[in-house]
């Protein structure tokens, strides 16, 4: 049966506790956010695949595997595509039969902000093309595939990403024994800033691995207050305290800064959230400019989203999301 036009998204994430310290084996805190990337498939009647991205106006198409731009840079156009390439061929390995597809992918994920955008457009992408070509697809297998695209994208990445597109909620996440989901019923109002200053996550964990090295004994009891803070944290999920996971965002970030991995962009944006009544704030994901994270009763989010903008960041209410990728129209 030929289908038209299957829809797909899966959400962005924000590390609420531990990013940094989970490279040196801490457990870390990731929620899936209410911001999306759609995918839709189409079938096509000859053999391409042909890619669009409304949000970075990029759209070209593979012939057997050599990439034809028909809009925006050649060399963004090839480095976006190329994870979302590998995961419709993965899908077809499956499926046992190379056909043509349209791709159109339109994310409302800020790129590279440390939000998780790329892993979220090749889960959207990775189940529309299996829904479209009925291929059955476990969450597992959802996951792997996201993984392996987003290896071409990031190197070694831990997998947090991948894991919370498709699956959504709150995860803890630990190197050695991987992810977990947290109970946590509790709603948490986020005020994502971003401070449109790009950066390297390589750089950032390169900083923190120099200053480790140069410090191990001043380091070593920083990571593990990163320890206690995530163990504080899952017990105030439980007991749905904001106010506590408020505090412990604050010191959170005081241990980022200390390894070196804030920056002006972020400090003002922090400032500010803090001043218009946010409970407590952090930086999120790797630091260096990226996103910050505000969490806020209901009541003052507006507040707190408006000091953000005023400090001169991009800011976005976020809420946790249970859902993880998901096909949104057959
Ligand atoms: O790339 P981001 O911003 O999502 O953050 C990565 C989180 C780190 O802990 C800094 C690195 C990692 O691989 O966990």
């Amino acid at each position: 049966m030929v289908r038209m036009g299957v829809v797909a998204s899966a959400p962005a994430k924000v590390i609420l506790f531990g990013e940094h310290f989970v490279v040196y084996g801490e457990p870390s805190i990731v929620l899936a956010i209410d911001k999306r990337a759609y995918a839709t498939a189409e079938n096509r009647n000859d053999k391409l695949l042909y890619l669009r991205s409304l949000n970075l106006n990029l759209a070209g198409y593979f012939e057997n595997g050599v990439f034809k731009i028909e809009q925006g840079d050649l060399r963004e156009a090839k480095l976006k595509f190329e994870p979302v390439k590998l995961a419709v061929e993965k899908v077809l390995e499956k499926y046992g039969e190379n056909v043509g597809l349209n791709i159109e992918i339109n994310s409302t994920v800020p790129v590279a902000a440390g939000l998780g955008s790329s892993a979220a457009v090749v889960a959207a992408v990775t189940t529309a093309v299996s829904a479209l070509l009925n291929v059955k697809m476990s969450k597992e297998d959802i996951f792997r595939i996201t993984y392996e695209a987003e290896k071409i994208v990031h190197g070694t990445p831990s997998g947090i990403d991948p894991a919370i597109a498709t699956f959504g909620g709150t995860l803890l996440f630990q190197m050695d024994t991987g992810f977990k989901p947290l109970d946590a019923k509790m709603d948490i109002p986020l005020i994502v800033g971003d401070t449109g200053v790009e950066r390297s996550t390589r750089v950032q964990v390169e900083k923190v691995r120099h200053i480790s090295e140069r410090y191990p004994q001043v380091v070593e009891p920083i990571m593990q207050a990163g320890r206690e803070i995530v163990l504080r944290a899952i017990e105030a999920l439980k007991q749905n305290d904001l106010e506590i996971l408020g505090e412990l965002m604050n010191i959170n970030h005081a241990l980022l800064y200390g390894v070196g991995v804030s920056d002006e962009s972020l400090e003002w944006l922090i400032n500010a959230a803090r001043k218009a009544g946010a409970l407590g704030a952090k930086l999120t994901g790797a630091g260096g400019g990226g996103c910050m994270i505000a969490l806020a009763k209901n009541e003052k989010l507006e507040q707190v989203l408006e000091a953000i903008q005023r400090a001169g960041g991009r800011p976005f209410i976020a809420r946790k999301t249970d859902e993880g990728v998901k096909v949104e129209r057959t």
